[in-house]
């Protein structure tokens, strides 16, 4: 498993990582399985939200509940989790009392004094930058949150928030697949009327996080669209899958590693969040961690997506 020191904090973080959104359902017994695979294959990362599972929370405290991790376990892996979602509604508030009860939730549900990361889920419309920095500010003086970060956010929005923020932004967590890849192939397409590909639809996120040591951590690595289903052995893309199952052989990993090698050989040293529950998949996904794909390779990948290299 690569690993890397990520920008702005001392934290030696893995470049893929486990997202536990999808685990409301499962036995005790069926996450300390799906965990104990993840660790055995080199992730220590766990991604989290206070709104993932059925009740607000619920995602987190099914984690702690089956994992009951010991002090030293948990200096061991880096929790990240996320605010800033309403479940009812839903709407976005990153109101300082909104932000800092959802913390508090959040600890208590996972069971630690501390988390890594937090990111800030989606971007509030009404977001006021001085009142975030005041929750960031306290969070950080008591030790209840050690880094920060965003999740969906442009560069503008990063921009606001640092203009009072003093903490560094250390991750964005966007939508990012090989199928879902405009955050990368709208620079490929640049300055081109006739494509839609050319549109922007984030005004050059992935730039601005490259420039300012941002790490990109992809969200829904598999999925062909929003929460569609997956692209992997799907009949709909079967030029795609193709040229994954062809690479997968000459590299002698399983498809799944080829589809993470797509983002995790991109320089921009992203992190993959996998969602799969399956413990064989998440061991398979990992060993796409370093796969030494060729800039053609890469490209190749990306043309049978159906994007354009015009
Ligand atoms: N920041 C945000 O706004 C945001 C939004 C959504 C998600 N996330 C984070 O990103 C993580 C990943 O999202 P995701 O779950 O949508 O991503 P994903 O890994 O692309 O999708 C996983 C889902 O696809 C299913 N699946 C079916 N066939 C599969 C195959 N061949 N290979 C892999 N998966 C297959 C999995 O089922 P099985 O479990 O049966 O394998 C699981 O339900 C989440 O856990 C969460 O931490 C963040």
């Amino acid at each position: 498993m690569k690993t890397f020191t990520l920008p702005g904090t001392q934290l030696t973080v893995p470049n893929v990582v486990l997202g536990l959104m999808r685990i409301q359902e499962k036995t005790d017994e069926e996450v300390r399985t799906l965990v104990k695979t993840a660790r055995d294959a080199g992730i220590s990362f766990f991604d989290h939200a206070d709104v993932y599972g059925s009740e607000t929370h619920g995602c987190e405290k099914r984690f702690a509940d089956a994992m009951q991790l010991t002090s030293s376990e948990r200096e061991q892996i880096v929790l990240q989790t996320k605010a800033g979602i309403v479940r009812e509604g839903p709407y976005f508030d990153f109101s300082y009392d909104h932000i800092v009860e959802s913390v508090d939730g959040s600890l208590a549900a996972l069971g630690t004094d501390y988390i890594d990361i937090l990111l800030l889920h989606r971007p509030d419309a009404l977001v006021e930058p001085d009142e975030v920095a005041r929750a960031f500010d306290d969070l950080s003086a008591a030790g209840k949150v050690r880094s920060f970060g965003v999740s969906n956010h442009t560069p503008g929005q990063m921009e606001l928030l640092r203009k009072s923020v003093s903490q560094p932004i250390v991750a964005n967590q966007v939508q990012l697949s090989l199928t879902h890849a405009p955050l990368v192939a709208q620079g490929v397409a640049a300055n081109m009327q006739a494509l839609d590909q050319s549109v922007s639809r984030d005004s050059g996120t992935l730039d601005y996080c490259r420039l300012n040591d941002v790490t990109v951590q992809a969200w829904s690595p598999f999925q062909a669209g929003f929460f569609t289903g997956v692209f992997l052995g799907s009949p709909e893309y079967p030029e795609l899958n193709a040229v994954i199952d062809r690479l997968a052989k000459q590299y002698d990993v399983p498809a799944i590693a080829v589809a993470t090698a797509w983002i995790t050989r991109h320089p921009a040293q992203m992190q993959v969040v996998l969602g799969t529950t399956n413990p064989e998949r998440v061991a398979a996904a990992a060993l796409g961690s370093d796969v030494p794909l060729t800039r053609a390779e890469w490209y190749e990948l990306f043309r049978a997506a159906g994007y354009a290299v015009p």
